[in-house]
């Protein structure tokens, strides 16, 4: 029996039309009542997984009620640090809830390299998914260069310490703490089918909880680390079954519908 249950995540990343992100969903509800994880098994409070696909933003509305028939969570890919105002291109985490969202994924790598997410931009996304009562799945990780300097543990820690600074100094921390999951994904394993070892994520993930016990030793044994970077039914059972690997964030296996199934299926047990 698993302390931790599980969520697994499809990020769907910039992929998807209507139709498309409509069939997908369809298509993942009826894999997931096929395999004997339809709505009342994920309904249920000791479900032994949470599933949750995070579209792009234009289409969360439209999905919303679809995701929920299926007993899907629904998550967006990013989100704004202030609530509302002269911020043109911005989606506020008030208006994610509005239309449904539970989740949303902050400082995924891509955000970070590519869109200028600094780690204390990361921190304020955070704060704003909290406080609208959205549950942030922060996304942690090192980059090739940084694994081979040998700097793995020390970039996520600080990644980490970012956020977990600003919870605190924003009285936020025992609330959030419930909230918050946190995604390993080293940068040189997304999207590259080069997964991370069970052996190597399982260490870092071990690191990313001894990190959170030094804040909260209570927080820390709840928190779930979610494993990203080239997941697939073919490694995902052996990932799952490592002590401090609580479930994953998908990319593109995630837009298979029968491939994110099998994932499921590995993370339920
Ligand atoms: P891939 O599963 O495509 O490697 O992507 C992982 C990821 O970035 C999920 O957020």
């Amino acid at each position: 029996m698993r302390i931790r249950r599980p969520i697994v995540a499809g990020n769907w990343k910039l992929n998807g039309s209507r139709a498309v992100c409509r069939s997908l969903v369809a298509a993942v509800g009826d894999g997931l009542s096929a395999q004997g994880l339809g709505p009342p098994v994920l309904a249920a409070a000791d479900s032994r997984v949470e599933v949750l696909v995070c579209p792009p933003f234009v289409y969360l509305s439209e999905l919303a009620g679809l995701v929920a028939g299926h007993q899907l969570k629904l998550g967006a890919q990013d989100v704004a640090v202030e609530d509302a105002g002269a911020f043109t291109g911005e989606v506020s985490a008030p208006m994610l809830r509005d239309v449904g969202c539970q989740y949303v994924i902050v400082g995924h790598s891509e955000r970070r390299a590519l869109f200028g997410d600094t780690d204390e931009r990361v921190a304020g996304k955070v704060i704003a998914a909290v406080r609208a009562g959205l549950a942030p799945i922060l996304c942690v990780g090192e980059t090739l260069a940084e694994r081979d300097s040998g700097q793995t543990l020390a970039v996520v820690r600080r990644q980490l310490a970012a956020v977990f600074s600003a919870l605190e100094s924003a009285s936020l921390a025992p609330a959030a703490w419930r909230e918050l999951a946190v995604a390993y994904e080293p940068v040189w394993a997304i999207g590259t089918g080069r997964t991370a070892t069970p052996e190597q994520a399982q260490e870092v993930h071990a690191d990313i909880r001894a990190t959170a016990a030094r804040r909260d030793a209570t927080m820390s044994g709840a928190l779930r680390i979610l494993y990203g970077g080239s997941v697939k039914a073919s490694n995902a059972r052996d990932l799952f079954a490592m002590r401090d690997i609580d479930g994953g964030l998908i990319g593109g296996a995630s837009l298979q519908a029968a491939e994110f199934v099998s994932i499921c299926k590995a993370a339920a047990g």
